[in-house]
C-alpha cells in the first residue's frame, strides 16, 4: 500500500465518523514561542483543548508535517541509529474537543487499523497509564484484547505532554509485533527492551490536562482525544519492508545517495550515513519552503545542526563536496503532490542548501582545527569542560553533537552539564534584557475589549476599568506615575502583525495619561504610559485620542508593505517568503528569504510596480471571512502570526491579498510616494528592505538632495560629473601615497647609513647597538631593514611614548657562531621590563620601562663582545 493511499484512507475514515478534515498547519507554529517546531497534530488545536478559542467543529483529522528536533521531543541524535527514529515525518491524527473521550477513542483506532487496514489483531500490542484502570477495562471490552496484551506503564512512557507547558495527559499506545525475527534477545519484549521488533505504532492521548509553567497540572475545560500516528511507521509495516527508510517516502532518497556517492546502502549500522542524510535532507527542504533561513538562534540554528549533520555524515560516504542540494528534487517527488510548498521555490532551496553547504565547509576546516588542539589538551579518557564546549559553539559556530562526535572518537566525554549551564547563562543575559512587555503577563486576564480603531481615531466617555503599578491593581495614577490603564474600548491600536502600536493622549477629568504603548494580552488591549498632568482614577470617563499623524504614517507603510511584499513575488517568483517585517511610522523593514542581494534592475522593477499600482490610486478592501475560504482564495498569510478562524482579509484589487488585522490606507493613493532605501542580507538566505512613504520619501530625498548640493559645490561639478571626479581624486591620492612610500624608503635608509658609520667591529664582524628614534616597534624595523645588508648584525632600540622597543638582528656568520636572537632577546629584555620572540636571525620584543633602554644596549654591547672575542 502507497504511502499517499494510506493518507488517504485515514481521512476518508475519520471524515465517515464525523470529522472535519484540518490541512496540515506549518511547522513553524504561529505565535507559539514556547515551541521551536510543530512536534504532533494537535499543536495547531493547543488553544482549543485549552478552551481559548473554539472552532465550528468538535472533531477533527488531519495530516501533519511534524518535526522532532530541538525543544522537548528531540530525535535529532536518535535518527539513523534506528529503523524508526526521523528528525520530519508526518503523523496521523484524530482529535476529539470535548466531543468524544476515550471508548471511542479507542473504538476508531481499533476499527482502522483491523477493518480499513487489515492488521491481525494477533500481532497487536496496547500499554495504559499505571492508574488508568478505565482505560485497561475498555481495551478488553470495545477492542476485544486479551489481558495478556496489555501492559502497565508510568510517566515517561503513558503520559504525554506537547511541551514544557501546555495541554497533556495520560495515554494509551498500540504497538505492532514484527516477529522473532526482529528480536535483539530471547528475553525482549513490550516494555523489557527497546528494539525494533514491538514497535509503537499509534499513540492516544487522553487530553486532560494544562501544565504550567511551574509544572501544576489543571484540568482542561473537557475532557478531549488527540492520537497520533507515525506514517512512516505504519508504512513500513504494511509495505513489508524492515523500516522507515525502506518504505516509499524515504527510500527515492537513498537509492539517489546510492547513486551520488557509488556507495551501496547497507541497511545495518554502515547504512547509518545514508539514513541520517535522507532524513536531514526531509527536513530542511520543508523548512526552507516556509522560509526559516539558517541561523545562529532558534529554529534557524536547528536546520543549521541538521545541514552540518548531514555534511558530516556525507564525508563518510566520500563526499568532498557540496552535494545536499542535488536531493531536494528527489524531496520533490516523493512529497510534492501532498505538499506542493516543496515545489513552489525548489531552486531557491537548492541554492540556498548549496550556499550554507559550501560555507559549512569552511567552518568545518577551521573549527576542527580549533577542536582538535582543545582536545589534545584533555588526555584520553578524560573529559573536555563545558564551557570550552559552548566557546567552540558560541565563537565558532560548531554544534554541540560534532563536538561530542569528534570527542567521542579520541575517546573523550565533553562536560554536557557545563555547556548547559552555560548556555543557561547566556540566554538569562538576554532574557534580563527584554524590555517590559513581559510585565504585561502579570496582568489579570481581562475580557477582550473592543477596537474601534479601524474607523475611529477618538473615543469620548469611556470608563477606565483597571489601572496597574507593574502586578499591582491601584485606584489612582499620579503626576509622574507610569502605570498600566484598561477600558473596555479603544481606538490605541496594539503593536501586532509587525505594526507598532499606537501612541497618543488619554484625557480625564482631572488629568492628562501619556500612552508611550500598547500591548494586547490574551485578548485584551492594555495602554500602558504616564500622567503627564493632574491624576487619573478608575472610574472616571476619559477621552482616547491616538497621535494621528504617527498612525497615518504607520498605515501608509502597512498597506505599501503589502504592495511591497507583492511586487517581491512579481519580480524574485513566489517561492520567496516573509520571514519577518516592521511597520513603523517613519518607514518600513520587510525581510524575506532569497539567497543573493538584489541588482538594481530589480531594484527599480520593484519600486515601478508599487508605485504604479500607487498612481491607480486603488481602492483598498477589508473583508472578514472564513480562513478557509481566504486560503482558498489565495490569500497570503504569514507563518509567524496566529489567526483565528474568522480572518481579516485585505485586498488591493489585482495586486495584492493578505491576512492581516493591521490599518491600512483608504486608496493606495494616500501612500503618496513609495521608494527603497536599503537592501541588504539578515543571515544567510535572508534579504532585507527597507522602504519609505509618503512624506518620508519626500524627505529622503531632501537629505540626498543636499548631500549632493553640497558635494557638487565643493567640487565644482555638476551631479553627473560627480563620479569621474572623485575617480580623478582617488587617482591623484593613489599617486601621492606611492611617492610618499618611496620617500620614506629613501629616508630609512638615509638613517640606516648614518647608523652604520656608528658601528663596532668585534673580531672582524661589523656590528650596530644603538638607541633610535624611531616611533614605533615597526618604525624600528624599517630602519633595521636598511642596514641589514651593510653589517653583520644589528641591536636596535628604541622608545616611544611610554613603551621601549628592540629588535635584534644576526647574519649568518653570526648565528653559524652559536647566537641565538631570540635567547638574546629574552636576556635584554628583562632590563626594559618586558618580553618577546621570534626566529633564530630576528627577535624583537616591547617593554614598560623606557628608562632600562641604556644599560639593555651596554648589556647588548658586553654579550656580543665576550661572545665574539671568544669565539673568535
Ligand atoms: N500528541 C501525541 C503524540 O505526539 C499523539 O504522540
Amino acid at each position: 500500500m502507497r504511502s499517499a493511499e494510506i493518507r488517504q484512507k485515514f481521512l476518508d475514515y475519520f471524515v465517515s465518523q464525523g470529522h472535519h478534515k484540518v490541512p496540515s498547519s506549518p511547522l513553524v507554529p504561529a505565535q507559539d514561542p514556547t515551541l521551536l517546531f510543530t512536534n504532533a497534530g494537535m499543536v495547531q488545536f493547543k488553544d482549543v483543548f485549552l478552551g481559548n478559542e473554539s472552532r465550528s467543529y468538535s472533531r477533527a483529522v488531519s495530516v501533519q508535517k511534524c518535526m522532532r528536533a530541538g525543544g522537548k521531543h528531540n530525535d535529532l541524535d536518535q535518527v539513523g541509529k534506528t529503523a524508526r527514529h526521523q528528525t520530519f515525518f508526518e503523523m496521523l491524527g484524530n482529535f476529539s474537543f470535548g466531543d468524544y473521550f476515550k471508548r471511542d477513542a479507542i473504538r476508531f483506532a481499533w476499527q482502522f487499523l483491523t477493518e480499513v487496514l487489515g492488521l491481525d489483531p494477533e500481532i497487536l500490542w496496547v500499554t495504559v497509564f499505571e492508574t488508568d484502570d478505565e482505560a485497561y477495562e475498555l481495551w478488553q471490552e470495545v477492542a476485544g484484547v486479551r489481558p495478556e496484551r496489555i501492559v502497565w506503564m508510568g510517566e515517561k512512557d503513558n503520559f504525554w505532554s506537547m511541551g514544557d507547558t501546555g495541554p497533556c495527559g495520560p495515554s494509551s499506545e498500540i504497538f505492532v509485533d514484527r516477529g522473532p525475527e526482529y528480536a535483539c534477545s530471547d528475553h525482549c519484549g513490550l516494555g523489557l527492551c527497546d528494539c525494533d521488533r514491538i514497535q509503537e505504532i499509534w499513540n492516544l492521548v487522553f487530553m486532560q490536562y494544562n501544565r504550567d509553567e511551574n509544572g501544576i497540572l489543571t484540568p482542561l475545560p473537557k475532557p478531549s482525544i488527540d492520537t497520533g500516528m507515525g506514517l512512516e511507521r505504519i508504512a513500513a509495516y504494511l509495505q513489508g519492508v524492515n523500516s522507515n527508510f525502506d518504505t516509499d517516502l524515504l527510500r527515492p532518497l537513498i537509492r539517489h545517495v546510492e547513486h551520488l556517492s557509488h556507495v551501496n546502502y547497507d541497511p545495518g549500522p554502515g547504512g547509518m550515513p545514508f539514513r541520517v542524510i535522507a532524513d536531514h535532507i526531509r527536513a530542511i527542504t520543508f523548512l526552507l519552503a516556509e522560509g526559516v533561513s539558517f541561523s545562529n538562534s532558534d529554529r534557524g540554528y536547528v536546520m543549521r545542526r541538521i545541514l552540518r549533520r548531514a555534511v558530516r555524515f556525507g564525508l563518510l560516504l566520500g563526499f568532498h563536496r557540496p552535494f545536499l542540494h542535488e536531493l531536494v528534487p528527489v524531496v520533490g517527488e516523493i512529497m510534492g503532490d501532498a505538499y506542493p510548498e516543496v515545489l513552489v521555490g525548489e531552486s531557491l532551496i537548492q541554492q540556498m542548501i548549496l550556499d550554507e553547504e559550501e560555507r559549512f565547509r569552511v567552518t568545518l576546516d577551521s573549527g576542527m582545527k580549533v577542536l582538535e588542539s582543545k582536545l589534545q589538551s584533555v588526555p584520553e579518557g578524560g573529559v573536555l569542560p563545558g564551557e570550552e564546549a559552548f566557546l567552540l559553539y558560541d565563537t565558532y559556530g560548531f554544534p554541540l553533537d560534532l563536538t561530542v562526535d569528534a570527542a567521542e572518537e579520541r575517546g573523550i566525554t565533553v562536560d554536557q552539564t557545563g555547556f548547559d549551564a552555560a548556555m543557561k547563562e547566556q540566554r538569562e543575559r538576554a532574557r534580563r534584557a527584554r524590555n517590559r512587555r513581559q510585565d504585561a503577563e502579570q496582568l489579570p486576564h481581562l475580557q477582550p475589549n473592543e477596537f474601534v480603531g479601524y474607523h475611529q481615531l477618538t473615543s469620548h466617555d469611556v470608563p477606565v476599568t483597571h489601572l496597574y503599578i507593574g502586578a499591582d491593581s491601584v485606584k489612582r495614577l499620579m503626576t509622574g506615575e507610569s502605570g498600566w490603564l484598561f477600558t473596555p474600548k479603544t481606538p490605541f491600536y496594539p503593536e501586532g502583525g509587525g505594526q507598532v502600536a499606537d501612541t497618543g493622549i488619554i484625557q480625564g477629568p482631572h488629568g492628562v495619561f501619556k500612552v508611550e504603548d500598547v500591548v494586547k494580552f490574551q485578548g485584551a488591549i492594555w495602554h500602558f504610559g504616564t500622567v503627564i498632568e493632574g491624576s487619573l482614577t478608575a472610574g472616571e470617563l476619559v477621552t482616547l485620542s491616538v497621535d494621528k499623524q504617527r498612525r497615518e504614517g504607520a498605515m501608509r507603510n502597512h498597506t505599501g508593505t503589502h504592495l511591497l511584499h507583492a511586487a517581491l513575488r512579481k519580480i524574485l517568483g513566489t517561492g520567496v517568503h516573509q520571514t519577518g517585517s516592521l511597520v513603523a511610522p517613519d518607514r518600513l523593514r520587510f525581510d524575506f528569504s532569497y539567497p543573493s542581494p538584489l541588482t538594481l534592475e530589480q531594484k527599480n522593477a520593484i519600486e515601478d510596480l508599487v508605485n504604479g499600482w500607487i498612481l491607480e490610486d486603488i481602492p483598498v478592501q477589508v473583508q472578514e471571512m472564513s480562513k478557509d475560504e481566504a486560503i482558498n482564495q489565495g490569500a497570503l498569510a504569514f507563518f509567524g502570526d496566529k489567526y483565528g478562524e474568522v480572518v481579516r482579509v485585505i485586498t488591493v484589487p489585482s495586486a495584492s491579498q493578505e491576512l492581516c488585522g493591521g490599518t491600512h490606507c483608504q486608496r493606495t493613493g494616500q501612500i503618496g510616494l513609495f521608494a527603497i532605501t536599503e537592501e541588504t542580507s539578515v543571515g544567510t538566505g535572508s534579504r532585507r528592505i527597507e522602504a519609505v512613504t509618503g512624506i518620508n520619501a519626500l524627505e529622503t530625498f531632501r537629505v540626498q538632495r543636499q548631500a549632493l548640493d553640497q558635494l557638487t559645490a565643493q567640487l565644482h561639478s555638476a551631479p553627473e560629473e560627480l563620479a569621474d571626479k572623485v575617480k580623478a581624486l582617488q587617482d591623484v591620492n593613489k599617486a601621492l601615497e606611492t611617492e610618499l612610500a618611496e620617500l620614506k624608503r629613501k629616508e630609512r635608509y638615509q638613517r640606516g647609513s648614518q647608523l652604520v658609520a656608528e658601528a663596532q667591529t668585534y673580531n672582524g664582524l661589523k656590528i650596530i647597538v644603538h638607541e633610535t628614534d624611531a616611533n614605533s616597534l615597526e618604525e624600528l624595523r624599517e630602519v633595521l631593514d636598511g642596514v641589514k645588508s651593510q653589517v653583520s648584525g644589528a641591536v636596535l632600540a628604541a622608545k616611544h611614548g611610554e613603551r621601549a622597543s628592540l629588535v635584534v638582528y644576526l647574519g649568518k656568520d653570526l648565528v653559524a657562531r652559536g647566537l641565538d636572537a631570540r635567547a638574546l632577546v629574552k636576556t635584554l629584555a628583562r632590563r626594559i621590563d618586558g618580553g618577546g620572540g621570534g626566529r633564530v636571525d630576528l627577535a624583537q620584543a616591547g617593554g614598560k620601562d623606557v628608562r632600562g633602554i641604556p644599560s639593555m644596549l651596554d648589556e647588548a654591547r658586553h654579550l656580543l663582545s665576550e661572545k665574539l672575542m671568544a669565539a673568535g
